[in-house]
This record gives structure tokens, sequence and C-alpha cells, in this order.
């Protein structure tokens, strides 16, 4: 069988404050923002950093009682989740769950940038946050 991950899409590390890590990586590395969203479902805004065909999604809580304000809190600054590229992410999402592992989204969502996303739990998966990411278009 050929891998179903087919690209990273992009580490998602998460930042007490957007603006300064986005000036940094432009001040250190010469990155550039290429994309900025706010997911209000979800409780974040991101700041994606193009790296070749992948990103570093800088990723900051919109409000005090979001899942990601929650993690800063307990874990503090430093690389959130890893995110797959999936050519289908309810097939990629069902072998998972066939496979006995716990999932947070039990079906696939819409993420950012209108992509197709779906979550695994770090229990399941040796302590990373995983995120299938499906790119339409
Ligand atoms: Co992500």
């Amino acid at each position: 069988m050929t891998s179903r991950l087919t690209e990273i899409d992009h580490v998602g590390i998460a930042v007490r404050d957007l603006e300064a890590a986005i000036a940094w990586y432009a001040e250190v590395f010469g990155a550039t923002v290429e994309h900025r969203e706010i997911v209000e479902s979800d409780g974040v805004e991101e700041a994606l950093v193009r790296v070749a065909d992948s990103y570093i999604q800088l990723l900051t809580p919109t409000r005090d009682d979001s899942p990601l304000a929650k993690y800063l809190e307990k874990k503090g600054e430093g690389v959130h989740h890893v995110a797959y590229r999936v050519a289908n992410c309810a097939d990629a999402l069902a072998a998972v769950k066939a496979s006995g592992a716990r999932v947070i989204d039990v079906t696939p969502r819409p993420g950012s940038r209108g992509t197709t996303v779906a979550f695994i739990h770090p229990k399941a998966s040796f302590g990373t946050l995983i995120e299938l990411v499906q790119v339409n278009n």
C-alpha cells in the first residue's frame, strides 16, 4: 500500500503573541505570512508562513476559554500539532478509526483555507496531536 500521507501540510506552533511571532520569523528568516485567518469555531487566529510546499502555522487563541488557551496555560508555547496532507480526509480518518485509535473528530470538518480536516487524539499517536488535511483546490 502506498502511504496515505502525501506531504507535511503544516506544523502548528502555539504562541501567545501572534504579531511578535510573525515579526520574529520575518526578521530572523525573512519568512513572510502567506495567509491569515480567524477560525471562530476553534477560537484561534492563525498565520501561515510558507516553507517549500508546507507551512509553519503560528497559532494564538482568540478567547480565554478556547482549547488552545488552555493548552498554552498548561504546556506553554511550542509545537502544538503536526498536520499531514491526505488525498481524502474521510478515507484516512476511517482507516484510523478502523485501527481502533482514538480520534477527536469523528467526522471530517471544515478547516482554514477551505480545507477539510480531522484531528487524531495524541493518546492514539504516541503523544503527538495529528491533523489530517485534505486540500480542496
Ligand atoms: Co493545523
